[in-house]
């Protein structure tokens, strides 16, 4: 197996997770190209493939998506752009070069219907616009490079992350009361550790399909309440239904995800809660 034998090539590096692994690679003393979205569109295969040629990258880490769930539910065709059309471009033009194409994913490519903690043998059968194609962007991925490691991960949130967990100390500073919902359950994933696991697996020269995930499957509410307690605010928040609050986008209601492949090879993240506390001395 290739391991990291020359610079890592990060697109989407204006992202939380873009971000943070461009951080973390340079501290684990790994040469990092960066091509930030005004640079190069990742949906412009003829730039891609232009872009990669000129560089050593031993590892091309797509970053990029079209994150915002509902967004996509109204504008199924730039979804689909971005999510499915250009990680099979990127994995392409990876492949030209030798690259190992790194490339993220989502707990929503699973129903969520069931008990949650979803393993990487699981079947997925997405519920909603992002999830569908976010798979049809694995699939891609998986059919046009040989050297590839996809990442499944769930609830994502660090420093400078623009969603719901990254806004909630902030929410709970300047509200007088906040409603968050019990009935949908997730994998909250810290950002930090997402990246070392990424940067880890890359050095282990691991491929294919992996679960990276905080362990545990709290619902929002629960986790809405561990920085309530944080910020000493827990009297403003209450609890909903997701129903109260009707969206473009339906979403899975246990989409939590195991690190099945990661546990077989005795690799641990810590839990949720212990990650969030970490997250959360750093906004303080
Ligand atoms: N956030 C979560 O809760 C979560 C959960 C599970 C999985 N994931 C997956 O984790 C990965 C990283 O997510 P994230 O939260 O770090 O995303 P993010 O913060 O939304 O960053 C995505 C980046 O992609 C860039 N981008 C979008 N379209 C592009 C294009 N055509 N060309 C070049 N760059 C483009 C964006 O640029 P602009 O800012 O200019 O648009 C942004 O910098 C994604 O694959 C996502 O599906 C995320």
């Amino acid at each position: 197996m290739r391991r990291m034998d020359g610079p890592c090539l990060i697109v989407g590096a204006g992202g939380l997770l873009g971000g943070s692994l461009q951080k973390r690679l340079i501290a684990h003393g790994n040469p990092v190209i960066v091509y930030p979205r005004a640079a190069l569109d990742v949906t412009d295969a003829e730039a891609v493939r232009a872009a990669l040629k000129q560089t050593n990258a031993a590892v091309l880490i797509n970053a990029t998506a079209m994150t915002d769930v509902d967004g996509c539910e109204r504008d199924p065709a730039q979804a689909a752009l971005i999510n499915a059309t250009a990680p099979g471009i990127l994995a392409a033009a990876a492949q030209d070069i030798g690259a190992v194409m790194v490339h993220v994913s989502t707990d929503y490519v699973f129903p969520g219907r069931t008990e949650g903690f979803y393993e990487e043998s699981d079947q997925p059968d997405p519920i909603n616009v992002y999830g569908k194609t976010k798979l049809d962007g694995e699939r891609a991925v998986a059919e046009s490079c040989t050297e590839w490691l996809i990442v499944r991960t769930s609830g994502l949130y660090g420093r400078g992350g623009k969603n719901f967990i990254c806004k909630m100390p902030e929410l709970f500073r300047n509200a007088a009361t906040v409603r968050v919902i019990d009935d949908l359950n997730l994998s909250p994933t810290y950002v930090l550790d997402l990246s070392d696991t990424i940067i880890k697996l890359l050095d282990r020269g691991n491929r294919g399909l992996y679960h990276v995930v905080n362990e545990g499957q709290p619902s929002w509410y629960e986790v809405a309440r561990v920085v309530a307690r944080f910020t000493g605010a827990e009297s403003k928040l209450s609890r909903a239904s997701h129903r109260e609050f009707p969206l473009a986008a339906k979403r899975p209601v246990n989409s939590s995800l195991i690190n099945g492949r990661l546990l077989e090879e005795s690799v641990w993240l810590r839990s949720w809660k212990e990650a969030l506390h970490a997250y959360l001395l750093t906004c303080s």
